[in-house]
């Protein structure tokens, strides 16, 4: 399973100067998205904004202002609803062998399970891709996906946080670089630890570069999956990620890779 949906925001209310006040979908920093561009599903475009004196440390979400270029609440009324969601609009850019991109979190993992199918052989299991939703507010997909398929073993791919970026405090254990994070942990799952060395195993048997993932912040698919009917043998494949829940996420192409590596042959 990879998650489809993506955190965001969605319009609460338009204020007589034409401003948008916001809620989140999902994990949104209030003080990382100040001053990133932004466009709503109808393709109106604008900018997250905050009060000249506000201090940016104690600035919640529901403190942002969408300026939309509206003049007024007439003109933007006209531009965007109550209830209309909006993405982040920041570019893909490739710094080196690593990725610059907003919503790599999970949309790279997405791009995982099919670089995975490209790659299968002959397999005498039934397999199932699924590309599953509302991941952000709280596994909902993976849920009903797991009862319905009922599988043996379920495997999560998704982004996991990075111990690499400026200033780490070891929440999280894997490195930007260093190959596919094979889950052992996060805080919706303990993985079985037969699961975990297998996938280790099969790295190493195959040459795939890999690395043993603990993260104590957030969740995945895999909580859900465990979880189902009678429980079922959950675990995860992750590609490392920094400044996840950012604008500008980044990961490592050469990670990318080996996941995809990593969950064809586990499939296999
Ligand atoms: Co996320
Ligand atoms: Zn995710």
């Amino acid at each position: 399973s990879a998650h489809m949906d993506s955190i965001g925001l969605v319009a609460t209310h338009i204020d007589e100067k034409g401003f948008v006040r916001v809620g989140a979908l999902g994990g949104v920093g209030a003080k990382e998205v100040a001053y990133t561009p932004v466009r709503f599903q109808n393709g109106t475009c604008g900018l997250i904004c905050v009060k000249g004196d506000a201090d940016l440390d104690k600035v919640k979400v529901s403190d942002l202002f969408i300026d939309i270029g509206a003049a007024n609440r007439e003109e933007a009324e006209k531009l965007v609803q109550v209830g209309d969601a909006l993405v982040y609009d920041t570019p893909v850019r490739q710094a080196a062998g690593r990725v610059i991109s907003p919503y790599l979190d999970d949309r790279i993992a997405c791009l995982v399970l099919l670089l995975a199918m490209g790659r299968l052989e002959e397999t005498e299991n039934d397999l199932y891709f699924v590309f599953s939703t509302q991941e952000e507010v709280g596994c909902r997909g993976a849920k009903t996906a797991a009862w319905a398929i009922n599988p043996d073993y379920g495997i999560a791919v998704d982004v996991t946080g990075a111990d690499d970026e400026p200033g780490s405090k070891h929440q999280a254990s894997s490195l930007c670089g260093k190959g596919a994070a094979v889950k052992v942990m996060d805080r919706s799952v303990i993985c079985p630890p037969e699961l975990v060395e297998r996938l280790m195993g099969l790295a190493a048997e195959k040459g795939i570069p890999a690395q043993r993932d603990v993260l104590q912040m957030g969740g995945t698919d895999a909580g859900p999956m465990q979880a189902t009917r009678s429980g079922v043998y959950a675990g995860g494949i992750s590609i490392p990620c920094r400044y996840t829940h950012t604008p500008t996420e980044m990961v490592d192409l050469g990670d990318v890779e080996a996941c995809a590596q990593l969950t064809a042959t586990f499939s296999m």
